[in-house]
C-alpha cells in the first residue's frame, strides 16, 4: 500500500506527515500558521508536501482544516479563526501540485484518527471533541463521520453556553468554545497576569509581567510542575468542557467521548474535572451508563494521520473508478 500525506491546520500551527495504512508516522514537518493569510496557508501546504515528495512516492494529499468544509469536501465555507471564506482549497491545491486532494474539516480528521487507530477503537458511536484554539467536534458512526446536511454537522465549540458571554470570533456571543479551550485558558491566566494577582506569582514569573507573553501551553507547563493557580485554571476549562459533554451525551448518547487537541496534554488535571462535571450535569445520572472520556491516543498527531488515511481511501475510491 502506498504512502500518503496529512496535513493538520490549526489556529496557531500546520503539522504535516507522511502516513503509512497502519497509522504509523514515517516523517512529521511542523510550521507556524502564518497569521491570517489565506495564500501563504496555501503556499505552506504545496511546500510541505513537495518536499515530502523528494523523498517519498506519495499517493494522495488529505487536508484537515479548522473550519467548515462543504459536504464535497473542496471548499471551506467559514472559519472562525482562520481567513477562509468559500476558499476552494482542494481545487487550487489539485491544479498547483497534481496529486488527488480531500479536505475535511480538523475535528474530523482527528476523530477519523482516533476510530481507526487510537481511542475509538471498539467504539461504535464515538463523539470526539477537540481543544486547540476553538473546539472543534465530530460524531464517528461505525467508523464514519456524520456531516449533517451541508457538511457542517459538529460545530459544538459554537454552541451558547452563556447568553450575553464572552464574544467569540464567529460572531455570535456565549459560545461553549469561549469557556473550553487553549483561547480561554489564555484569557483567563493573562486576566490574573493584568490583575497583577499574587495567586498568579508563577505565571507573572513566566511572562515577566507581560501578559501578551504567556500562552496555554505554559499555563499546562505550569499546572504540571504544580503550580496551584495553573492546575485551577485548567480545572475551570475542565468544568466547562464536562458541562458540555453532559449535553452532548444528553443528545446523542455516544459509546465514548475522546478530547484531543493541544489542551488536552494537561492529561489527567483536565479530564478528572471534566468528568465530574460532566456526571454532575448528565440528565439521568444514575440510572444510565456513562460513556467514558478519554484522552485522544494519537495526541496532536491524530488530525493529520486521519487526515492521510481520508486521503488514502479517496485515492483507492479514484483507482477503482478508472
Ligand atoms: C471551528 C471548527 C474547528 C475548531 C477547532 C472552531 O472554532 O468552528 O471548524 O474545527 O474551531 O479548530
Ligand atoms: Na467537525
Ligand atoms: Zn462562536
Amino acid at each position: 500500500d502506498p504512502l500518503t500525506v496529512g496535513v493538520d491546520i490549526g489556529g496557531t500551527k500546520i503539522l504535516a506527515g507522511v502516513v503509512d495504512s497502519h497509522g504509523s508516522v514515517v516523517e512529521v514537518q511542523r510550521r507556524p500558521t502564518t497569521g491570517h493569510d489565506v495564500a501563504l496557508v496555501e503556499d505552506t501546504i504545496v511546500d510541505l508536501v513537495q518536499g515530502f515528495q523528494q523523498q517519498y512516492d506519495v499517493a494522495a494529499v488529505g487536508v484537515g482544516a479548522a473550519g467548515f468544509v462543504d459536504a464535497s469536501r473542496s471548499t471551506v465555507m467559514f472559519s472562525p479563526h482562520l481567513a477562509w471564506r468559500d476558499e476552494p482549497l482542494r481545487d487550487r491545491l489539485t491544479a498547483r501540485m497534481s496529486i488527488p486532494v480531500v479536505v475535511d474539516n480538523d475535528a474530523n480528521t482527528t476523530a477519523l484518527g482516533e476510530s481507526r487507530f487510537g481511542a475509538g477503537v471498539g467504539h461504535r458511536f464515538v463523539l470526539c471533541i477537540t481543544l486547540g484554539t476553538g473546539i472543534g467536534g465530530a460524531i464517528v458512526l461505525d467508523g464514519r463521520v456524520y456531516r449533517g446536511a451541508n457538511g457542517m454537522a459538529g460545530e459544538f465549540g459554537h454552541m451558547q453556553v452563556v447568553p450575553d458571554g464572552h464574544r467569540c470570533p464567529c460572531g455570535n456571543r456565549g459560545c461553549w468554545e469561549q469557556y473550553a479551550s487553549g483561547n480561554a485558558l489564555e484569557r483567563e491566566a493573562r486576566e490574573l497576569v493584568v490583575a497583577r494577582s499574587p495567586m498568579a506569582h508563577a505565571l507573572r514569573e513566566l511572562c515577566g509581567d507581560d501578559p501578551d507573553q504567556l500562552s496555554g501551553p505554559q499555563v499546562t507547563a505550569a499546572a504540571q510542575a504544580g503550580d496551584p493557580i495553573s492546575v485551577e485554571l485548567i480545572a475551570d476549562v475542565g468544568r466547562w468542557l464536562g458541562t458540555g459533554v453532559a449535553g452532548l451525551v444528553a443528545a446523542f448518547d455516544p459509546s465514548a467521548v475522546i478530547i484531543g487537541g493541544g489542551v488536552s496534554d494537561a492529561g489527567e488535571l483536565l479530564l478528572a474535572p471534566t468528568r465530574d462535571s460532566m456526571v454532575r450535569h448528565l440528565v439521568g445520572r444514575g440510572y444510565r451508563a456513562e460513556p467514558p472520556v478519554v484522552p485522544a491516543v494519537l495526541g496532536p498527531q491524530a488530525g493529520f494521520i486521519g487526515a492521510a488515511d481520508m486521503a488514502r481511501s479517496a485515492a483507492r475510491r479514484s483507482r477503482r473508478a478508472d
